[in-house]
């Protein structure tokens, strides 16, 4: 048995990069019934280190990705569903955290130094940004989680909590856990790339499928797809590697799916071959991804609107995750404060 705890920031909806690379992870992991706790926080507080002046971005944001994670499956009766600023333990634990992490410590940190780049903050970096891998660390250990399903991106976070915990357990005393990350089971799914073949999916680049498109907003943005730029006529042989639409295929893709959409092939191993000997259109790939996609996502979408008619009780979930999230914060901040000799009118 372990708890696990994971989350994400409300800067926008989900995507179908989160889907694949988190969400549908979430779902099984909590399914699974293995664990005896599972808390997935929405990380308002963490987007507000870069958006301290764009509060409705964040605020706006924090029922869509509520919506996107039940939509997929997460269940609040199975999970704790909570928003990060509602529980204020956690910056009580950050700050004496931050006693146990050096500067040059953070400046190491490589997800922090690549998002200082991307953000372009030069010199001008918040410090609660500077900071954030140590409230990531008080996220985690406030519910005493040992298991944290992140993207890859996120090891440095996972790191820096390991390091706090066995500072703070071997100065005071050891009531913090360890924890361990628990990354995405294949590469396909790790990472997908932008609709536009750029890297990753991604907000600022355009380039997203979202949870919340409709079926129509995914036909065209399967048609506009990026494939590969060589595969100029049908006839001409195509390459499968680096080609978005063979990655999302790689993705999703199973065989029942060729009996249904796309009988001529038995499997992709045959789809990519043709598409590699020439003589295979893009469009008829296409076509067969959009199908695949269509299936996937139309429950999803569904339950998305019917969940989005009353946004009140999706509030009433959260408080109620979050009232759940708090009291369990609150023990073990009574832990380390005891741990650290500093609960100083304790009976
Ligand atoms: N940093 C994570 C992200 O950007 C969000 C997050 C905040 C998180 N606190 C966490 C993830 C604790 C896992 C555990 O997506």
């Amino acid at each position: 048995m372990g708890v696990i705890l994971t989350g994400d920031r409300p800067t926008g909806k989900l995507h179908l990069g989160h889907y694949v690379g988190s969400l549908k992870r979430r779902v099984e992991l909590q399914n699974s019934g293995e664990f005896e706790d599972i808390y997935i926080m929405i990380a308002d507080a963490q987007a507000l280190t870069d958006n301290a002046g764009d509060i409705n971005k964040v605020r706006n944001n924090i029922s869509e990705v509520a919506l996107d994670y039940m939509a997929c499956g997460l269940d609040p009766n199975k999970a704790v569903i909570f928003i990060q600023s509602q529980i204020p333990e956690l910056c009580e634990l950050s700050f004496y955290y931050m006693n146990l992490v050096t500067v040059s410590r953070l400046q190491r940190n490589p997800t922090v130094k690549n998002e200082i780049q991307m953000r372009g903050f030069k010199q001008s970096i918040p410090v609660g940004f500077f900071t954030y891998p140590i409230s990531q660390a008080a996220d985690i250990t406030a519910f005493k989680a040992d298991i944290v399903p992140v993207g890859e991106d996120q090891l440095p976070m996972i790191e820096q909590t390991r390091d706090i915990v066995r500072t703070f357990n071997s100065l005071y005393k050891p009531v913090l856990v360890e924890p361990s990350a628990v990354l995405p089971n294949n590469s396909v799914c790790a990472r997908l790339p932008g609709l536009d073949g750029a890297a990753k999916m991604s907000k600022s680049l355009g380039n997203c499928i979202y949870l919340a498109d409709s079926s129509n907003d995914i036909k065209k943005k399967v048609q506009s797809m990026f494939t590969d730029p060589t595969h100029l006529r049908v006839e001409d042989p195509g390459h499968v590697e680096n080609n978005p639409v063979f990655i999302y295929l790689d993705a999703f893709c199973k065989d029942e799916h060729f009996a249904e959409f796309l009988p001529s092939y038995q499997n992709l191993d045959e789809l990519k071959a043709h598409y590699q000997r020439g003589g295979l259109g893009d469009g008829t790939v296409k076509k067969f991804l959009n199908e695949i996609l269509q299936n996937e996502l139309a429950p999803v979408r569904e339950k998305r609107e019917y969940l989005a008619k009353d946004v009140g009780a999706i509030f009433d979930i959260l408080k109620k995750g979050s009232e759940k999230a708090e009291s369990v914060a609150a023990k073990t901040l009574d832990e380390v404060k005891s741990a650290m000799g500093i609960n100083y009118f304790a009976k």
